[in-house]
């Protein structure tokens, strides 16, 4: 099959993890016979610094016309200081708004290998799959008026944290869909005792569920579900809700599998194609240095090969040579506490192909 993919390196360990990606697909491609083709584009301070926009037209362009996109991470000090709407992440926030990407799905399982390099104890964390369903191109982020008024001592600054009915039921929907996919149980999360958009999202679950009478629903306030996470995220099948809690929850989810470059995620719309991103950022404190840990790019890999390509077999064969190639005990500096064996970004992406070539099923 012939698949064209956007890639948007972007900034800080951006283009380093996608890299690895490319090599990857370069190589399953080879395996199951496909053609990959990769189309480049800027976005986020790379695309600042060569345009003056951080989503240039051309790279929507690209995007637009491709079967799926793939993302690095975008941002780093050097755009810090630039006003809010100039800054690198208003062009993730830009792309995702403009491609419609509402469900962002951000799965979160331990690797039995990997139970020991999260902080957390490993019989807490031990058999953990649960899929965090986070709506991306509402709430906070995107509600108007976003501002500064007056100056000095009267200064006060604005969001708007707005959501549509409509806007609130296509993803609760989508998480109730995951749930009776998976093990048929759904945590709603909100802040329904403070804020009345939680409330409008509290009374649209009720009412969505009854089209779901296999699935079994629980509402539970943000503050108590960041706890509950760590207490014991095994309770925890689909979680769902509003885009920054989701953001939030899904940073702190990272732990349970020992580190945030182990968590992939991927961005649906109702037709246009998907965006597929590590959850983590362009990490500057390690930026250049090749030793990014790339799993959780090649992880939503599998999630491109799953929802956008409809190759299950490509997704199970690059999921397995994940998991051989940890279970053998092959380590990024993130997931080892013994650095002197912590292996970079080049040798965990030939470990990775390496699997992939000897567990290959002969044709
Ligand atoms: P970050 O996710 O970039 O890094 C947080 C910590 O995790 C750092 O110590 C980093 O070294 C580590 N880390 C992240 N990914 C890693 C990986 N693959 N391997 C090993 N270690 C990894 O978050 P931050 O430092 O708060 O943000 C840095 C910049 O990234 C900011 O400009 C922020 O806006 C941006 N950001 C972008 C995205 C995105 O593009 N989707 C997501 C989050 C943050
Ligand atoms: C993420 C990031 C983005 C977000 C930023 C960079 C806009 O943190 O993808 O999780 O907050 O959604
Ligand atoms: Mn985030």
């Amino acid at each position: 099959m012939k698949k064209r993919i956007a890639i948007l390196p972007g900034d800080g360990i951006g283009p380093e993890v996608c890299e690895s990606a490319t090599k990857v697909l370069n190589e399953i491609g080879r395996l199951y016979n496909h053609e990959f083709e990769f189309v480049y584009g800027d976005l986020g301070g790379v695309a600042i610094d060569k345009t003056g926009n951080p989503l240039p037209e051309e790279t929507l362009t690209i995007c637009r016309q491709s079967d799926a996109v793939l993302l690095g991470a975008v941002g780093g000090p050097k755009w810090d200081t630039l006003p809010g709407s100039q800054r690198p992440e208003q062009g993730l926030l830009g792309l995702r708004k403009q491609l419609e990407l509402f469900a962002n799905l951000r799965p979160v399982t331990i690797y039995d290998a990997l139970a020991e390099a999260s902080p957390l104890k490993s019989e807490v964390v031990e058999g953990v799959d649960l899929l965090i369903v986070r709506e991306l191109t509402g709430g906070i982020y995107f509600g108007e008026p976003r501002e500064r008024r007056g100056e000095g001592k009267q200064e006060t600054a604005v969001d708007t944290l707005v959501y549509s009915r409509e806007e609130i039921e296509r993803i609760v929907r989508k998480g109730f869909e995951f749930a009776k996919e998976r093990r048929g149980h759904l945590t709603s999360v909100d802040k329904a005792n403070v804020l009345e958009s939680s409330r409008l999202w509290r009374e649209i679950v009720e009412e969505v569920a009854k089209d779901y009478p296999e699935v079994t629903y629980t509402h539970m306030l943000v503050d108590n579900a960041a706890m509950q996470l760590i207490r014991n995220p095994r309770q925890f099948d689909v979680m769902v809700t509003e885009n920054m809690f989701g953001d939030i929850l899904s940073d702190e989810a990272s732990m349970i599998t020992g580190s945030l470059g182990m968590l992939p995620s991927a961005s649906m719309s109702q037709n246009g194609p998907g965006l597929f991103e590590p959850i983590h950022g362009s990490a500057p404190d390690i930026a250049g240095k090749g030793i990014a840990n790339p799993l959780a790019t090649l992880s939503s890999l599998t999630m491109m090969l799953t929802f956008a390509f409809q190759m299950p077999e490509e997704a199970t064969a690059l999921q397995n040579a994940i998991n051989d190639v940890l279970a053998k005990g092959h380590r990024t500096a993130d997931i080892t506490n013994d650095q002197t064996t912590a292996i970079s970004t080049n040798e965990m992406t030939e470990k990775v192909i390496e699997a992939l070539v000897a567990n290959q099923v002969p044709a």
